[in-house]
């Protein structure tokens, strides 16, 4: 869900409009705000999409100076008009949006109901608005002169009263110059403008107005007003901080030329790859290798001691390590199976990919000089975040052996992941708004290489000359992205027509490229709705081949190398069940065209770099045929992209 929040000498609506455009990613079910003006709250919600509530708009006057809004995924109740935010208490004079999942709500409602509330929606927030109302009267009913003001302290005192994982923007009608917001476990910051102040759950609802912010922390809240903004412990203590400055820039969230952010972010990915490998690998070493052909590089040209990579990790977090363990979900998820082949492979390290929303609750024994490393392009996924934190907390008092080495890769440094842990990697890839995950899943991919190939080398357990080869081939790889958007995607545009009946799909990959074939079904199913399945090739003739007939095409990933002829092997046991063959594979090889009935191809590199090239006409299969099929490719439904609740 998206919250937002506005007081200043401006229109409300306008402003919260424009935030809840840019957090719709971020959930698109239903979509509402509220304001005050005049001592009364006016509230307006609509089911659906954004437009929806802005074409309700369209025949009311809102002149308030402030006011809050939501964008929503459903969690408790239907995506129903009734059950959007804002939620206001029976009396009409307190609205909330929130952002979470409130878990100790049915006994509030109890509670509530005991006390004469009604309800109105099958939502757990509902019962936030009823309770602020409900110390609202206790405190006036005591006449209690509260610090700072009575609208806080009833806020604060039903914080205290809420489990679970929320942040709040609250405004009511008896205190129309103060907006109260809350974090605990879901992300929200605080904008700083000049004479005006804003509140959202992510930055680039807040970036068109101010680069300065304060995030809020865990078990804090704050009050706006017209003068300015006061944080608070939930314990009612007044708290300093410092707001930053933040290093995002507007036009990063501009469509411009393209139909869809998700191909506007597939076109970015040679940009990115490149911003990534530019800013990491030592440009002195690679400047020096560049000079000269492996065979002229005379190892006194190289420092040896250094490495290629500057991740600017501490040396103790990377040290005498004996495992790895990643934690992450969905497509990072995928990404950490390519890390998890690169630092076995590469680094001779042992390694663990975990489903962040498993790990939680099964926790893997604990075991020593382990790097932790959290992978997740919005830093706010809400699974990830618990998993990491937990392991953080497990490990503080376990003896020296066991203690956190917690290392994040995102793309999101401002994000809540950057405050968990000490260490991050930045991707370089900037903000995604594309539900489907493109860039930030090759730029997760390309850390993933730069910190197997730095590990590999302070572990000496690759020659000099593989480095070298890795890091030149990395250095190819941005050309051989745009080689492919170039010349295959119009090609891939026309060829993805004939699926637009197409019930399922199968890919396959092995080794290196497994991940590729689940990151290909899944760009496939988010977006298009056609159900996809991804396999390692040499499982399929364990189930899945039991559904191969002429209608369901197998897309086969056959990068030349380790397990090329095993892959060519699998392919040809699905074409003997009548399955359409289509071949992801390098143009330069081939018997293909006697196997593939088509052939997606790319250039021919190392088989451990072929995943990033392998990748690529997948996403633009999934795009065209999404597209194809007239199809919402940037907000599928049901989906969002960045997941706060569990
Ligand atoms: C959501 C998004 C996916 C993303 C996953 C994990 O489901 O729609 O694109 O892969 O969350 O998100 P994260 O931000 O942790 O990478």
């Amino acid at each position: 869900c998206g919250i937002v929040g506005y007081i200043g000498t401006q229109t409300a609506t306008e402003i919260l409009l424009s935030g809840l455009e840019k957090l719709e990613y971020r959930g698109y079910d239903s979509a509402g705000l509220a304001t005050v003006l005049d001592n009364k709250i006016h509230a307006l919600r609509a089911k659906g999409k954004l437009y929806n509530l802005r074409n309700k708009l369209a025949n009311t006057e809102m002149l308030a100076n402030i006011g809050i809004g939501h964008t929503r995924w459903a969690t408790h109740g239907k995506p129903e008009e009734r059950n959007a935010h804002p939620h206001l208490s029976p009396d009409g004079k307190v609205a909330v949006v929130q952002n979470g999942i409130i878990e100790n709500y049915r006994e509030l409602r109890e509670e509530l109901k005991s006390k004469g509330y009604e309800f109105k929606s099958d939502t757990d927030t509902e019962v936030i608005p009823h309770l602020i109302a409900e110390y609202l009267s206790q405190l006036s009913a005591e006449n209690a002169v509260c610090s700072p003001s009575t609208f806080v302290e009833a806020v604060r005192q039903t914080v205290n009263r809420l489990t679970g994982a929320f942040a709040i923007a609250v405004i009511c009608a008896d205190f129309p110059n103060e907006l109260i917001v809350a974090r605990q476990q879901a992300p929200l910051s605080i904008g700083l403008g000049q004479g005006e102040f804003f509140c959202a759950s992510d930055t680039p609802a807040l970036v068109p107005y101010t680069q300065t912010v304060l995030s809020l922390e865990n078990g804090e809240l704050a009050r706006l007003t017209y003068l300015g903004v006061e944080v608070y412990s939930f314990a009612g203590e007044r708290l300093n901080k410092m707001p930053r400055i933040l290093d995002v820039s507007p036009t990063l969230v501009e469509k411009h030329s393209f139909k869809h952010f998700m191909l506007k972010e597939i076109h970015e990915q040679p940009g990115v790859v490149r911003d990534c490998l530019q800013a990491y690998i030592n440009s002195n070493w690679d400047l020096e290798f560049e000079a000269k052909t492996t065979d002229e590089l005379h190892p006194a040209t190289v420092d040896i001691n250094q490495s290629p990579i500057e991740l600017g990790l501490p040396d103790e977090l990377l040290e005498n390590l004996e495992q790895v363990q990643i934690i992450a979900c969905g497509t990072s998820w995928h990404a950490s199976l390519v890390g998890k082949y690169l630092l076995e492979q590469l680094a001779d390290l042992p390694t663990t990919v975990e489903y962040a929303s498993e790990a939680r609750y099964a926790p893997s024994p604990l075991r020593p000089h382990t790097l932790i490393i959290g992978v997740t392009q919005s830093g706010e996924t809400a699974d990830t975040l618990a998993a990491l934190s937990m392991e953080k907390q497990r490990r503080l008092n376990a003896p020296t052996q066991f203690k956190p080495r917690l290392l994040g890769i995102t793309n999101r440094t401002e994000s809540s992941l950057g405050q968990l842990v000490p260490h991050l990697i930045n991707t370089r890839a900037g903000i995604e708004i594309g539900v489907a995950a493109t860039k930030t899943f090759t730029a997760q991919v390309i850390a993933f290489y730069l910190l197997a190939i730095d590990l590999a080398w302070r572990r000496q357990t690759l020659s000099q000359s593989r480095v070298q080869e890795l890091v030149k081939g990395l250095r190819k790889l941005p050309s051989q992205i745009e080689l492919i958007l170039n010349t295959q995607e119009a090609k891939i545009e026309d060829f993805s027509h004939q699926f637009s009946d197409t019930k399922d799909f199968i890919f396959l990959g092995r080794g290196i490229n497994f991940p590729i074939a689940l990151e290909g079904a899944l760009k496939l199913k988010e977006i298009s709705y056609i159900h996809a399945e991804g396999y390692p090739a040499g499982e399929m003739k364990h189930g899945p081949i039991a559904l191969l007939d002429k209608d369901v095409p197998v897309v086969a990933i056959a990068m030349p190398g380790s397990v090329y002829e095993k892959v060519i092997s699998n392919a040809q046991e699905a074409k003997a069940r009548d399955a359409h063959l289509i071949g992801v594979t390098a143009k330069e090889t081939l018997e293909e065209s006697d196997v593939f009935n088509n052939i997606l191809p790319v250039p021919l590199v190392d088989e451990l770099l072929s995943p990033i090239l392998a990748v690529i006409p997948l996403q633009l299969l999934a795009y065209y045929i999404a597209a194809r099929r007239g199809l919402d490719v940037d907000q599928p439904r049901n989906l969002a992209k960045s997941v706060t609740v569990e």
